[in-house]
């Protein structure tokens, strides 16, 4: 099915952030865009910040100031809403209210021709609610744009229950041309994105709130180790902890308060004190020309191992043999019975394991030599990662540590110290994210291949959840949230039915293509 023809009209209701955004991208494909606000004069300044955002640009030299001219004539800012009634696409951007929703479109439905396309951009309404009254709600679906929309390449194309198939293929169609990329998504709570972005945050936010460690490790270890863009406090303090905080609530609200997305009280502590983040000037982090750059808790250096022994596969971490070799430390294997299910590094007074999602304290207790055992955090990429977070049991050697920090900074790394927090950082954040995209998944909001491509190019992931699981093992991640699950004793880290079939199917997310 194909996109709307270019020759059509399209109207984009609400002229703020998001409608001036959507209206550009619209009339950068070709199409004449209607921009209409209930503000007077809105529209208009609408209007004129798409000209700005132009003017930028063509000050990069990305198109001349001619196209650039051309693109704005296409827009026309109008004062009444029957202006837009010959485009065959509306599109809603106003406040994210359902009451306000449903009585425009029930005005849009009077105005316009019987077969218009209704769109709605809302970020956490039901497409159903929004369309429940109206006479052709089979005609309404979600175009989720995200911010800047001229920017951020993803589009959600939700359906409710009434959507019509070929309404949000033509969405879908129509969002291809405009040179996005679109993902089908059912009407559920958060949609794809923001539904499993949740533990992207949550974890960050337990590990602090038990004291794993401070938000500015937190966030250079999911950089340097995870290989996210930003690490989770720097990125909430971007989008505004009031923000953010309002869309953990809203999510966890509409699941009937499922544990899985409990709000954190640490954050809207913060939330209470006006720590909204960048445009507060205080966050996790404190912002201003005088504020100290975050800095993360690093160990000092210490000496490199003289010989590591390597005990088995190391799984998700076997990687680590190859950096080993690179690095000229010289490693012999050995097959040892000390170790059972899972490989470690073996030092002369140390034992390096990859987390499995038990505090090294509960492993140190079954181990001989509990007293040497330190566990290290899951990486993107052992070759490409700056920054291992270590941690030791209660029962381990000071000395132990810091061979495990000297073994990790003779492979160019920096190496954090944390508590004794079940599953680490990363480890335990990407298999709640794998988590939550198998339950979105099995609960048929989206397939496994959009999933990911929505998390990669909406929030700029370095990989898509389910392909990560995948990876590492879905056998891992099983492992790993069932040991979660059985430390907490709380059905937030419950492993997905999804997941389990998985494992026994022995079948990856990707494997059907
Ligand atoms: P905004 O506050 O910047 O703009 C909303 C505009 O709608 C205002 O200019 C307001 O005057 C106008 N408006 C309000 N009621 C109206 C009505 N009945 N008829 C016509 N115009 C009306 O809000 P923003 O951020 O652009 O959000 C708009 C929608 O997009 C919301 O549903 C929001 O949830 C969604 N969204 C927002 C994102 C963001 O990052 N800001 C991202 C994705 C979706």
């Amino acid at each position: 099915m194909g996109g709307l023809p270019k020759q059509t009209s399209v109207a984009v209701i609400g002229a703020g952030t998001m409608g001036s955004g959507i209206a550009q991208v619209a009339a950068t494909a070709g199409h004449k865009v209607c921009l209409y606000d209930a503000v007077p004069g809105a529209a208009q300044k609408g209007k004129e910040g798409i000209a700005r955002s132009l003017n930028r640009l063509v000050e990069k030299g990305r198109i001349d100031e001619q196209t650039s001219a051309v693109m704005l004539a296409r827009i026309s800012a109008v004062e009444d809403l029957a202006s837009c009634r010959s485009s065959s696409l509306i599109i809603e951007a106003i406040v994210e209210d359902l009451a306000a929703k449903r009585d425009l479109f029930g005005q849009i439905e009077g105005l316009c021709a019987d077969d218009a396309i209704l769109a709605t951009n809302t970020s956490s309404l039901s497409i159903t609610a929004i369309g429940a009254d109206l006479h052709r709600p089979h005609r309404l679906v979600g175009m989720h744009f995200f911010n800047p929309a001229p920017v951020m390449a993803l589009v959600e194309i939700v359906s409710g229950l009434a959507t019509g198939r070929d309404i949000a293929d033509t969405a879908y169609a129509t969002a291809e041309d405009w040179a996005k990329i679109p993902v089908h998504a059912k009407s559920t709570p958060g949609f794809i994105v923001n539904r499993v972005a949740r533990p992207f945050y949550a974890e960050g936010l337990r590990v602090y709130a038990e004291g794993g460690t401070d938000p500015a490790t937190i966030d250079s270890v999911m950089r340097g180790s995870g290989g996210f863009r930003m690490g989770p406090f720097e990125l909430m303090d971007l989008i505004g902890n009031d923000i953010n905080a309002a869309v953990t609530r809203s999510v966890w609200q509409a699941f009937h308060c499922d544990p899985r997305y409990t709000p954190s009280l640490a954050q809207e502590e913060l939330v209470a004190a006006g720590r909204y983040g960048r445009k507060s000037g205080a966050g996790w982090h404190a912002y201003g020309a005088d504020a100290p750059a975050p800095s993360a808790v690093t160990a000092a250096p210490a000496p490199a191992p003289n010989q590591v022994l390597v005990e088995g596969h190391l799984g998700p971490a076997e990687s680590l043999v190859t950096e080993l070799e690179r690095a000229g430390i010289p490693h012999a294997r050995t097959d040892s019975n000390e170790v059972d299910s899972a490989g470690a590094l073996v030092l002369d007074d140390t034992v390096l394991r990859l987390t499995d999602g038990r505090p090294a304290t509960e492993l140190a207790a079954e181990l001989d030599e509990g007293h040497k055992l330190v566990l290290f955090d899951l990486a993107f990429d052992y070759a490409r990662a700056d920054r291992i977070a270590v941690a030791a049991a209660d029962q381990t050697d000071p000395g132990a540590v810091a061979a495990a920090a000297g073994l990790f900074q003779a492979l160019d790394k920096d190496v954090s110290v944390i508590d004794d927090i079940p599953g680490m950082i990363v480890a335990r954040t990407v298999a709640m994210l794998a988590n939550e995209a198998a339950e979105a998944a099995y609960q048929g909001v989206a397939n496994p291949a959009a999933i990911d491509l929505a998390m990669v190019k909406g929030l700029n992931y370095p990989r898509g959840p389910l392909d990560w699981a995948d990876r590492v093992g879905i056998e891992w991640i099983c492992g790993l949230l069932s040991n979660l699950a059985t430390v907490y004793g709380e059905d937030r880290y419950r492993v997905s039915p999804m997941i389990r079939r998985k494992t026994w199917s022995r079948k990856g997310f990707h494997d059907d293509g």
